[in-house]
């Protein structure tokens, strides 16, 4: 299959990739020309485990380009993805729509046979209807189909995700179209991967209502920690107890500081405001994203407490900054309020991220960044741990201590066992334990 995909961001970039790599053949389109031209010197633009050397093999073997003149790919493609960005509208926390309606336009222009056009971006309900609408009104001889196919991967573990899914969902009304996507998931249905075709609106919708539930899953266990902190029991004995139950699986039910990244805080706020649109609002939505908001705060305080009450001229170090390991994305990252907190409450913040420090640097003002997890703790008088990268669940506790002026250490994402930090002398704080 000729695939065109338009967006050559986190999500047009690893679908691209790994549909090249299934043996399509893929151009990745992006108005960003400098984007581009270090794409096809093998640059990435995000930092995503194993996506440089796949981008790299699959233009090597003659399946995958990148360019920024989406005409001829347009024109001779089977499928059109759309994965270009769907932001929070800035006042509102709609999702807004701008560049897809932007590159419906532009795909309408050049389409020369039947096409699918195929929705990635993560868009409300009905926006497949008015992507519809917009190409008919502006190229009205155009023969298409508009899918909607969201996206279910995770950043740090993208290209597992979209080549051994749980599933994929596909929302179509046309039955030209259902072939095409078929042949395009066959390398997957192979594999057997369920594909659950529905109803265009339905599958917009699934999107949202995954993302929705998984920040629920966490806000649950986020407040079973707060209690189980009240009680004295332990939080993850009580997500192991009851995640054994298949009904309530296992997954996402650690606890941490609140959910952050591009999708989970974007998406719970713009499926609110749709719930509210249509006059059936969401009130557990509501309540989530509430207790998602204050909980980065109320880490801070946490904190605060750790350090007897006061932060005032002391220096924190802080281990991990993106919003959570194996990547550098520093979107709506826990790290961001809860250093501004702090800040804001007289301390100096020293932090150290394998990946984010150059993301960070784009956000964070006032902090001095470290080079590594010692040279972070070296005489300040207390260490917290916010993102739980593989190279902060081994520490040498003992170097860090040494380092310490006081051996105070905060574990926002319980990497350590309690019994172990206080045999090693450390005053150690972590969630619901
Ligand atoms: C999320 C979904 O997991 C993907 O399925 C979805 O495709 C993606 O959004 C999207 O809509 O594009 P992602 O944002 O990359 O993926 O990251 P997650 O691994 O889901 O983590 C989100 C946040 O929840 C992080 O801040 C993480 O630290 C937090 N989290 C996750 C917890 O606090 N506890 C957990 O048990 C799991």
């Amino acid at each position: 299959m000729k695939i065109a995909m338009i967006g050559s961001g986190y999500v047009g970039l690893v679908s691209g990739a790994c549909l090249a790599d299934f043996g399509h053949e893929v151009t990745c389109v992006d108005k960003d020309m400098a984007k581009i031209e270090a794409l096809r010197k093998g640059i990435m633009p995000i930092f995503e485990p194993g996506l440089a050397e796949l981008v790299l093999k699959n233009m090597r073997e003659g399946r995958l380009s990148f360019t920024n003149d989406l005409k001829p790919c347009v024109g001779d493609a089977d499928a059109v993805f759309i994965a270009v960005g769907t932001p929070s509208r800035r006042g509102d926390g709609h999702a807004d729509l701008t560049y897809v309606y932007e590159a419906s336009r532009e795909i309408a222009a050049c389409l020369t046979r039947f096409t699918v056009i195929v929705t990635k971006s993560t868009v409300p309900v009905g926006t497949g209807d008015e992507v519809e609408k917009i190409i008919s009104a502006t190229n009205p001889q155009a023969e298409f189909a508009v899918v909607s196919n969201p996206e279910f991967l995770r950043e740090g573990a993208a290209i597992k995700d979209f080549k051994h899914p749980d599933r994929i969902v596909i929302g179509l009304e046309d039955e030209r179209a259902r072939e095409i996507m078929t042949e395009i998931y066959r390398p997957l249905y192979l594999n057997q991967a369920p594909i659950q075709f529905t109803g265009r609106r339905t599958s917009e919708l699934i999107k949202y209502a995954a993302n929705a539930f998984l920040a629920t899953k966490i806000t649950f266990i986020n407040e079973i920690a707060d209690l189980c902190e009240k009680v004295g029991a332990n939080v993850k004995d009580v997500a192991r107890g009851i995640g054994l139950d298949n009904r309530i699986g296992g997954k996402f039910l650690n606890a941490g500081p609140g959910y952050g990244g591009s999708c989970f805080p974007k998406d719970t706020t713009a499926l609110v405001k749709t719930a509210n649109d249509y006059g059936a609002p969401l009130r557990i939505i509501e309540t989530v994203v509430a207790i998602n908001d204050a909980r980065k705060l109320r880490m801070a305080q946490k904190i605060i407490k750790a350090c007897g009450g006061s932060v005032k001229d002391k220096v924190i170090a802080i281990l991990g900054l993106a919003f959570k390991p194996n990547t550098d994305d520093m979107r709506d990252a826990p790290s961001i309020t809860i250093i501004e907190s702090l800040k804001k409450a007289g301390a100096h913040v020293r932090a150290y991220d394998p990946e984010s420090i150059e993301q960070a640097k784009l956000v964070l003002n006032d902090i001095i960044y470290a080079g590594n997890a010692y040279s972070c703790a070296q005489n300040a008088d207390a260490l917290v741990i916010v993102t739980e990268w593989e190279e902060f669940r081994a520490l040498d506790i003992g170097r860090i201590v040494a380092a310490l002026k006081s051996p105070i250490i905060v574990d926002l994402r319980n990497i350590y066992r309690p019994e172990d930090m206080a045999k090693k002398g450390v005053q150690y704080t972590s969630l619901g334990r």
